[in-house]
């Protein structure tokens, strides 16, 4: 037995904040952010939206496309790195927001990697025979968590969310494999110094803005490239799949040179990689399943293909699987 996607759907907030808005915001320019990084706009939340109703919302389109009623859900899986407040998870939040009780509900900090992370564990728990439908949710409001000062970083990321009703599979489609990954001693290159048990909030830390993504961007960008192209290699290897079997690479979109490095790196050509950044920047855990939900909705995968996804994020983590449709 394995387990399959049984639907997808992704949510994003309506506020755009374009390359010409942050223009007023900081020393940048359109043109720079265009070229090095191939985006154009990202989504921002609301003052009054938090992750969970950014997940709420593609949960409810994930149930509807999979054709089950709520109540078959038997495990909540939120992926975030932007979570609602410390405590309560947020998948229990919108546990509550669904009308569900009584099920197991947890968080998973993986940053970029937590979407594939959240459907391997769910098919972990299918695998195992004691669950049988799982609901994988991708959320992060990394707007909340940017510095609007930091030229750096706040042209980078976007706000979103995608999630994935999985169940089990009695034939051959479905996730066929995953590989994740992590290394802690990048920790620093990409992190949130203050508010945890490390440097709880205070004045202090507020003043000097610690509450906020920190980022040594060049070297996280040649690590982002390696450790990607290493995952997808050793997913393909594990399934006994060539790149050639797969009719989509799906990638992390983070930067549009990151994915033109990872496919030059791979000898796959752009057309068979997936490219949406330019709409909606880096979304962390939700960028690799709004993609997803956008593939199949706009055609570019059908029943039948294989896709290759792989991402990668603070910890570092990096994680990378092979479905059929
Ligand atoms: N507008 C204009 N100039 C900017 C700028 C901006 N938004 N951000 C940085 N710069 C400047 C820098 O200050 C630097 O100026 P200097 O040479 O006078 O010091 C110059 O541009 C080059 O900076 P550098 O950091 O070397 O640029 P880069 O080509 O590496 O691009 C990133 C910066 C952040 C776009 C790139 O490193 C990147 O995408 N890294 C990976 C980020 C990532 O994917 N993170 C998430 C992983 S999940």
């Amino acid at each position: 037995m394995g387990a399959k996607l049984l639907g997808i759907g992704s949510y994003l907030p309506e506020k755009i904040l374009t390359n010409k808005d942050l223009e007023k915001m900081v020393d940048t320019s359109d043109e720079w952010i265009t070229t090095r990084t191939g985006i154009k706009e990202r989504r921002v939340s609301s003052p009054s939206q938090a992750s969970s109703d950014l997940g709420y919302q593609a949960s409810l389109k994930a149930i509807e496309n999979a054709g089950i009623v709520k109540e078959s859900i038997e495990m909540i899986i939120t992926a975030t790195i932007t979570p609602d407040m410390f405590f309560p998870s947020t998948a229990c939040i919108i546990q509550e927001k669904l009308g569900l009780d009584n099920i197991p509900c947890f968080d998973l900090s993986s940053a970029c990697a937590g979407f594939i992370y959240g459907l391997e564990i769910a098919r972990s728990f299918i695998d195992s025979g004691k669950y049988s439908t799982i609901l994988v949710i991708a959320t992060d409001c990394m707007s909340k968590v940017t510095d609007y000062t930091d030229r750096s970083t706040c042209i980078l990321l976007g706000d979103g969310s995608a999630a994935a009703v999985v169940g089990k599979s009695k034939d051959d489609i479905g996730i066929l494999d995953s590989y994740l990954g992590a290394s802690g001693k990048y920790a620093r290159l990409l992190y949130m110094p203050a508010g945890g048990s490390r440097q709880p909030a205070s004045i202090e830390t507020v003043t000097q803005r610690l509450h906020y993504m920190k980022m040594e961007g060049s070297a996280v960008y040649k690590v982002a490239v390696t450790s990607m192209v290493d995952a997808v290699n050793v997913v393909l290897k594990k399934a006994g799949l060539s790149k050639d079997d797969i009719s989509l690479f799906i990638p992390h979109q983070a930067n549009l040179r990151i994915i033109q490095a990872i496919g030059k790196t791979l000898d796959v050509p752009m057309e068979k990689i997936f490219v949406n950044i330019e709409k909606y920047g880096n979304m962390s855990a939700a960028s690799v399943g709004v993609a997803f939900d956008e593939a199949i909705r706009n055609e570019k995968i059908k029943n039948g293909d294989t896709i290759c996804m792989v991402s990668f994020g603070s910890g570092f983590t990096w994680a990378s699987n092979i479905i059929k449709l």
